[in-house]
């Protein structure tokens, strides 16, 4: 990003950034996050959600997000914080416009991972943790994707970019700085990281494509299994009844300390 000045940036770890009370959650941010606890029989199984709808607001958990969602569920600021910091899916701190995850585990990392994530570094000028300084893009190292298949995998506001090389990846950035449509490579057209987050909240966009459950590599031996007419054996059957295990009997109870002490010195 030729002309861009970059700054350093936090890495986004740690606790919540309690210095920033910056907040866009308002009445009817409020009113849907009560819509989500109230999806779940026991309404703390929504803050998983809750905490990606407070980031599509905030772009990040922020201290309103965690004060809210302790509200609505009848539990600590502590317990919300505690999740919120345990899951590397929640950002202390808010990210780009486009969130950009390079896989470097090991599937990835054979096929290039780290070479595609020094090359996307050098792309935007900033390390991963950072974001650049006109907002635009965070970077981040991310663990398997589970979509191996396609590696090295890239994720953008996490959209899959399977199969990346390093020139697909600078491309894709330029087209993004142009402010050009980009689409992932399963299809579905890249929104912003905050629109994203609203989606994995459970607000659907209408542009979900979930893409290939499983690519090629995996599905191998079942192609090769309906080539040779192969089938699974037939169900195995089941498995004896294991008698109990007798009951233990129970132990002699002890006596106390000052008992045993007494008895000895009166056996001398
Ligand atoms: S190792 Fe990168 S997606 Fe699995």
């Amino acid at each position: 990003m030729s002309g861009h000045e970059f700054q350093s940036y936090f890495p986004d770890s740690g606790s919540i950034d309690y210095s920033d009370t910056s907040t866009a959650i308002d009445e009817a941010a409020l009113a849907e996050l009560r819509e989500l606890a109230g999806r779940y029989p026991q309404p703390r199984s929504a803050l998983l959600p809750m905490l990606h709808l407070v980031q599509s607001y905030d772009g990040r958990v922020s201290p309103a997000g965690v004060k809210a969602c302790a509200e609505i569920l009848g539990i600590t600021e502590a317990q919300v914080s505690g999740v919120a910091t345990f899951y590397t899916m929640y950002r202390r701190r808010p990210g780009g416009d486009h969130h950009i995850g390079v896989c470097t585990t090991s599937l990835c990392a054979v096929m290039g991972g780290d070479i595609l994530l020094d090359r996307v570094s050098k792309r935007l000028g900033i390390h991963e943790g950072e974001v650049t300084p006109d907002g635009a893009f965070s970077l981040e190292r991310l663990e398997c994707n589970a979509a191996c298949d396609f590696a090295p995998v890239m994720m953008v506001n996490w959209e899959f970019m399977d199969n990346m090389t390093p020139a697909k990846a600078e491309e894709m950035i330029d087209r993004l700085v142009a402010g050009d449509k980009v689409s992932s490579t399963r299809g579905a057209e890249l929104t912003s990281w905050r629109e994203a987050e609203r989606v994995l909240a459970g607000f659907p966009d209408g542009r979900a494509n979930e893409g290939p459950a499983a690519g090629p590599a995996s599905l191998l031996g079942l192609t090769i299994a309906n080539e040779k007419g192969w089938a699974a054996p037939d169900q195995a059957p089941p498995l004896p009844e294991v008698a109990p295990e007798p009951a233990v009997p129970a132990a002699p109870e002890a006596k106390p300390a000052s008992v045993r002490r007494t008895r000895k010195a009166q056996d001398k």
